[in-house]
């Protein structure tokens, strides 16, 4: 089978194409033939190392996995002896295990659904990372309620092209934050209110929200507080710099939420599990949501997708289409 494999930390010349035995599933492993895959901004983090501290989960040196891609839709072609909800010839989509750039990927029964009828493998392919964060976030670590309003920073890319869609599932009045070139489709993706911001400071607009959900993480947590309700609530699912992070994040958050009534802090990581990807799966069937694909690159063209990806100004997804997906 073809795979996307990488031997040492760096740019994306250090991704490679190449041939290897196809593998047999063990436990509770499932053997997928990719149709297709979608990229992450995980798969860039895992890819350079960076940032730094994370090498003492992705290794030291040298990337303890030397596969990328998280986010898969496809056909089960083998099951390993503890599989039990699976059999070959299904259709399915899920994430989890790194290795998804691939022609067959060995995926986790925990982190594998059946893939709705009436949704295309690209579009399965395009939701469980980006998906499962915008909804983790929104539904559990905000606790966003029907009516109450919110403003996602970021809300044209991968994250953020879900959230948007999702705090309307949730009944919240939305307001996105983009460039100019994305206005349009942040209000066809559903927003109520779009800020450009190329033109406009939405933390000195006079607006106020009951949740900001920041993937851009770009201001200061006295500028976020302006904008917020008394009680209103910020959470991060992305941040610009490690520096930021600390800074912003950690330390002036971690005042701030003790010093007031509004709440700062940062997504815990995204889980995976099957009953998150089958609540999208539902949405995904239901039309209630609809990735936005950026652009497909075939496999041996990877390095490609994340080289524009990591210039951090994608239109929704960017998608790798492995075999020929419909
Ligand atoms: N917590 C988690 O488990 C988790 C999971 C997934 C992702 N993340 C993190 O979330 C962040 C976003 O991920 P993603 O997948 O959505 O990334 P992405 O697809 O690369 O999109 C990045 C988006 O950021 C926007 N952006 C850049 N500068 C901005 C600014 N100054 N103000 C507002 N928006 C700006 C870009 O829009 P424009 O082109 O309009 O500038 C682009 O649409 C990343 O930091 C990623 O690491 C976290």
């Amino acid at each position: 089978m073809k795979t996307i494999v990488y031997d040492r930390y760096g740019s994306p010349d250090v991704l490679r194409l190449e041939e290897l035995a196809k593998p047999n599933p063990t436990e509770d492993r499932i053997l997928v033939k990719v149709v297709a895959a979608a990229t992450n901004a995980a798969d860039w983090h895992y890819m350079r190392g960076s940032p730094a501290f994370a090498r003492l989960a992705f290794g030291l040196t040298k990337p303890k996995t030397p596969r990328l891609g998280l986010d898969f839709a496809g056909v089960v072609e083998a099951i390993g002896p503890d599989v039990t909800a699976f059999k070959p010839g299904d259709a399915v989509f899920g994430a989890g295990v790194l290795g998804a750039f691939s022609e067959y990927h060995l995926a986790r029964e925990k982190g594998t659904v059946h893939k709705p009828e009436n949704v295309s493998f690209e579009d399965a392919a395009a939701v469980p990372t980006a998906g499962l964060t915008a909804l983790q976030g929104l539904r559990d670590a905000a606790n966003l309620q029907a009516g109450q309003r919110v403003l996602i920073n970021g809300a044209s890319g991968g994250v953020g092209t879900f959230a948007v869609q999702i705090a309307k599932c949730l009944g919240a009045e939305v307001t996105g934050v983009c460039s100019s070139s994305k206005v349009e489709l942040t209000r066809k993706l559903g927003a109520d209110h779009v800020f450009d911001y190329t033109k406009e400071d939405f933390t000195r607009s006079g607006q106020q929200y009951d949740l900001i959900f920041d993937g851009a993480a770009n201001y200061r947590m006295a500028d976020y507080a302006r904008v917020l309700k008394g009680a209103g609530q910020y959470v991060a699912f992305g941040f610009s710099t490690v520096g930021h992070m600390v800074g912003q994040m950690v330390v002036a958050a971690g005042l701030r939420s003790a010093t007031s009534s509004q709440q700062f802090g940062m997504m815990p990581t995204t889980s995976v599990n099957q009953d998150d990807l089958r609540t999208l799966g539902e949405m995904l069937e239901k039309g209630q949501i609809k990735p936005l694909i950026d652009r497909r690159y075939p496999l041996e063209e990877t390095a490609a997708a994340i080289r524009y990806l990591e210039e951090g100004h994608a239109r929704g997804k960017v998608m790798i289409n492995v075999a020929g997906a419909d």
